[in-house]
């Protein structure tokens, strides 16, 4: 009888995969690693407290704002707090940029090379209704020499200098998905056995796709580069698809091709996306698997950063359908410089 018919091997632990990783870079010294399984642990809690949130009082309003002036939901805070206690304890980050506090965070940790920016629950508004959500995260070597603060400057490199970057997806299934630089890897939660396996190894997104995801509520206040794209899959009979989650319209795209778009609109003009923890973690992973991103002209990654929580319009997902997208807009650059001059 063959064994492995008779039980079905289980798999590549996360834990496991990461140090068969470590083991490729002769002179890791393992604080990357340890970095890694610290976030993967918080998630694991982190999807605890959302799958019972129905059932004890943790869902809904905190009551309270965040700096960008939007209500922070009880799962947002305890995502919040659970996340930075785990980098705090692990120790190996000196300084966190959180999309819940306004200022940037000091662990304490100053022998801590790292630094990372999250964005602890992505999806409040769809918290409530059991829909996915999901927790984005990037990882930067500090720049500053160790044994002090992280500084501001440790905070705003550009996305390029990232050395890591993730989300979890609290789905259908919670997953984890991450890239250091050298493809991008997904692990699934075996909820039973608590540990994350490697469910989705070296992903690659398609070249391109047919579904097309925008808030079409804010259509009115699309520029005419964003309008015309916008018609141009329609005329192409695109599916639209918008859960209102980034991570999971992300990961819809990422897996099955396609392009998720925050533009500037007239209540956001600057997009409404934030690029250290939301835009430039998810533009490694899709340029490590093959696609694209940029703010309509420039690549994502080589946006230099002024300020934690800044915003930026975001265009990201399969090479061509991005590539498209910023053909719209280089027309209505040139019509606008046309008018501009004649
Ligand atoms: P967050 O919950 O972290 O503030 O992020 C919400 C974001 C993102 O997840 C989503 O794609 C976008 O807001 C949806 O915004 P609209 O409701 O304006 O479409
Ligand atoms: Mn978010
Ligand atoms: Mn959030």
């Amino acid at each position: 009888m063959d064994h492995n018919k008779l039980a079905l091997p289980v798999g590549t632990t996360l834990d496991r995969f990461i140090m068969r990783k470590q083991e490729d870079f002769p002179y890791a010294t393992g604080e990357l690693s340890q970095l890694l399984r610290d976030i993967a642990l918080a998630a694991k809690i982190v999807n605890r407290e959302i799958n019972r949130s129905g059932l004890i009082d943790i869902a809904g309003a905190y009551g309270n704002r965040n700096v960008q002036g939007e209500d922070q939901q009880k799962l947002d805070v305890i995502a919040n707090i659970r996340f930075i206690r785990a980098l705090r304890n692990g120790g190996e980050v000196c300084t966190i940029i959180s999309e819940e506090d306004a200022d940037i965070i000091q662990t304490g940790n100053n022998q801590g090379k790292y630094v990372v920016a999250i964005d602890p629950l992505d999806g409040s508004s769809n918290i409530d209704v059991n829909v996915s959500i999901g927790t984005i995260f990037s990882i930067y070597r500090r720049i500053s020499p160790t044994g002090r603060e992280g500084s501001s400057a440790d905070c705003l490199q550009p996305g390029t200098h990232q050395v890591a970057a993730g989300y979890v997806i609290y789905g259908s299934s919670t997953m984890l998905v991450y890239t250091t630089g050298n493809g991008v890897n997904g692990f699934t939660y075996e909820p039973s056995l608590g540990e994350f396996f490697l469910s989705h190894p070296d992903i690659q997104t398609p070249k391109t796709g047919k579904v097309y995801s925008i808030n079409e509520g804010s259509a009115e206040s699309f520029s005419p580069g964003v309008a015309a794209f916008v018609q141009h899959c329609k005329s192409e009979k695109f599916s639209a698809r918008y859960i209102g989650s980034l991570v999971a319209d992300f990961h819809r795209n990422l897996l099955k091709g396609g392009i998720y778009i925050y533009p500037a609109t007239a209540k956001d003009p600057s997009g409404k996306l934030r690029l250290m923890y939301e835009c430039n973690p998810l533009a490694f992973i899709v340029e490590q698997a093959g696609g694209k991103s940029s703010n309509g002209q420039l690549r994502t990654l080589e946006i230099e950063p002024k300020t934690c929580h800044e915003r930026c319009p975001v265009f990201i997902g399969s090479k061509e359908l991005v590539e498209q997208a910023e053909a719209f807009l280089a027309q209505e650059k040139e019509a606008a410089e046309a008018t501009a001059t004649a």
